[in-house]
């Protein structure tokens, strides 16, 4: 069968499935085959946007000029190819087995490229982007980051245990895991080590790379004990562990949203967290919160907040009601580009809304909690916390209503897409023009995702059912070890507008010192301020807090305050600015 009548068919098959018409229902069955010929198209060695990319290379997109992202990126490359894996191995389409192997090929070349993180031994694998002939990109860049090993083995495992269930094992054994074992091992032993977050911005440590992280080992431990590589199992298993325990600091309980990144001196509400939810999906784990499953009340408190955010600052958003879809973009004191929507954000959202109502369906009821209160009264000012099984009237007004604004957020990228089809990077945020980078790779893919996830398609689960949290945590890694226990900063401070309180301290997790890479805590019941930070455990730690307006620092008086932390649990300090 020719591509494009592949293409048509998926577009027909996903139209079908869906009851009434409705703009998603239009968009959907003419964007589909847009978005997978854009993708294709970005794909060397033949992609008819991509000349000059070696086989299996994926160029971030066309655009040489403002900006120029003629390059690879990790990140994008297993994202995307993620999405052709998942189509390929559920039988969607059968056309692009040539290019995964290709990609995998290419990947295993990059590898071995010595670049400036380093080499395949010595760090290289953190590095970001390559040159699209697989050559090393040595311009200064925010590097290490440290998300791409693992989603990078996380797209290449998918490929192997179909392979393997399709009696493969032995091409997996020799071709595959060894690129595979190189990214989980550099995964388990630099994990605690300092990242630039997927934005390329923020160097510290990061929700979506640690929560990636900790995915691609649980399903590397899996895949290794298929294929009798049983000596990496047990390494893989502690570090996941350790991981999931570190996943669990970013949730910020007062303000009901995940934070982002541990440095960077923002809000961290990002787009970040809910690329993580879709991302780390598992069909399987029902409504978890310790993974953050798109269902669980910790997701849906932070996807609220996350969306609320943009309300106010982006103009074609004004005049939207307070509950109804919005643009979104990264966060929102971005500035790249001015700071505007991001097609492939504002389709996330609409993605972990629809991954919740799978699994909300699938598991025949919907818990509304005191954390995901505010999402739900969104939709029923007068539903209370309970379960609600399917049968009941709760259950199907509530999760009309939740397709419907999901809906609404494909719907805003519709409204911006241009009668092409061609999905950039950005629109702006003033009049919806696309801008940045056109024919963003990773914008198409997650055009595809969304679409696919509206008509109830699911990749394989990962192994996110059932998990807990250790009761200590390690932080693991090389060049650190012990155990960290979570201390919450309480500080009684009034500021003035513009005004805000950080806090910085004697060790790594308190960014030693630094005035700069000071951590920002949360206003969300001023006059206290706020922020938990894993610290390591039965230490004395000194810090002091600082406030930051425009620029101007100001230090709390001496001496530094000092606190000794517990060998386990957690601690609580209250303290009043000095
Ligand atoms: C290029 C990066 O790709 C982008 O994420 C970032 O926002 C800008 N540089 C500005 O730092
Ligand atoms: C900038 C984005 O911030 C980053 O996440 C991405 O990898 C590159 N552009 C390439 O698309």
């Amino acid at each position: 069968m020719r591509l494009s009548a592949v293409f048509v068919g998926l577009a027909a098959v996903l139209s079908s499935v869906l009851a009434q018409s409705s703009t998603a229902d239009s968009y959907i069955a003419t964007e589909s085959p847009i978005a997978k010929a854009g993708l294709i198209a970005n794909i060397g060695p033949s992609g008819a946007k991509a000349s000059g990319a070696k086989a299996g290379v994926v160029i971030a997109s066309p655009s040489t000029t403002s900006p120029d992202y003629l390059y690879t990126w990790v990140r994008d490359s297993s994202l995307v190819f993620k999405a052709i894996i998942d189509q390929y191995t559920a039988g969607a389409d059968t056309t692009t087995r040539s290019l995964i192997d290709a990609f995998v090929t290419a990947e295993g070349t990059l590898q071995q490229v010595t670049n400036p993180s380093g080499s395949v031994s010595s760090g290289g694998l953190g590095e970001p982007k390559f040159n699209i002939d697989e050559s090393a990109f040595t311009g200064a860049w925010g590097r290490p980051q440290r998300d791409g090993p693992a989603l990078r083995s996380t797209a290449i495992i998918n490929y192997a245990n179909w392979l393997i269930a399709n009696g493969n094992s032995s091409w997996v054994t020799k071709n595959l895991w060894p690129i595979i074992k190189l990214d989980l091992d550099y995964v388990s032993s630099n994990w605690n080590q300092t990242t630039f977050d997927l934005w390329e911005e923020v160097s510290s440590s990061s929700f979506f790379t640690t929560a990636v992280q900790h995915r691609s080992l649980r399903e590397g431990a899996a895949l290794a004990t298929a294929i009798g590589q049983t000596s990496v199992v047990s390494g893989y298993t502690t570090q996941a562990n350790n991981l999931l325990c570190f996943l669990q600091s970013y949730w910020n309980p007062t303000s009901g949203y995940i934070t982002a990144n541990t440095g960077g001196g923002r809000s961290g509400k990002d787009a970040n967290t809910v690329l993580t939810s879709i991302h780390t999906f598992d069909p399987a784990a029902g409504c978890d919160a310790t993974t953050f499953q798109p269902c669980s009340d910790k997701a849906l408190s932070n996807l609220k907040v996350y969306v609320d955010s943009f309300r106010s600052i982006y103009t074609i958003n004004s005049g939207i009601a307070s509950n109804a879809a919005v643009a979104t973009g990264r966060y929102p004191e971005d500035s790249y580009y001015n700071g505007n929507p991001w097609y492939l954000a504002t389709f996330a959202v609409a993605e972990q809304l629809y991954d919740a109502l799978i699994t909300w369906n699938q598991i025949g009821s919907l818990n509304v909690t005191a954390t995901s209160l505010p999402f739900f009264q969104q939709f029923s000012s007068s539903v209370t916390a309970g379960t609600y099984p399917s049968t009941s009237t709760t259950f199907t007004t509530l999760t009309a209503a939740i397709k419907t604004f999901a809906d609404g957020f494909l719907a805003i990228n519709a409204k911006y897409t241009p009668s092409n089809g061609g999905l950039s990077e950005q629109y702006s945020k003033a009049d919806g023009t696309p801008t940045s980078a056109v024919d963003l790779t990773w914008s198409y893919a997650a055009a595809l995702t969304a679409f696919e996830a509206r008509a109830g398609f699911t990749a394989p689960s990962w192994g996110a059912a059932g998990l807990t949290v250790p009761s200590t945590c390690s932080s693991g890694g090389s060049g650190s070890s012990g155990s960290t226990v979570a201390v919450t900063f309480n500080v009684a401070a009034t500021t003035v507008y513009g005004e805000n309180i950080y806090i910085t301290g004697s060790v790594d997790a308190l960014q030693n010192w630094s005035p700069s890479n000071a951590l920002l805590l949360s206003s969300a019941n001023y006059p206290t301020w706020s922020i938990t930070v894993n610290l390591p455990a039965s230490t004395a730690i000194q810090y002091k807090y600082i406030r930051i307006n425009n620029g101007a620092v100001t230090w709390e008086s001496d001496p530094n305050m000092q606190i000794t932390t517990p060998a386990s649990g957690t601690y609580t300090e209250n303290d009043t600015w000095r």
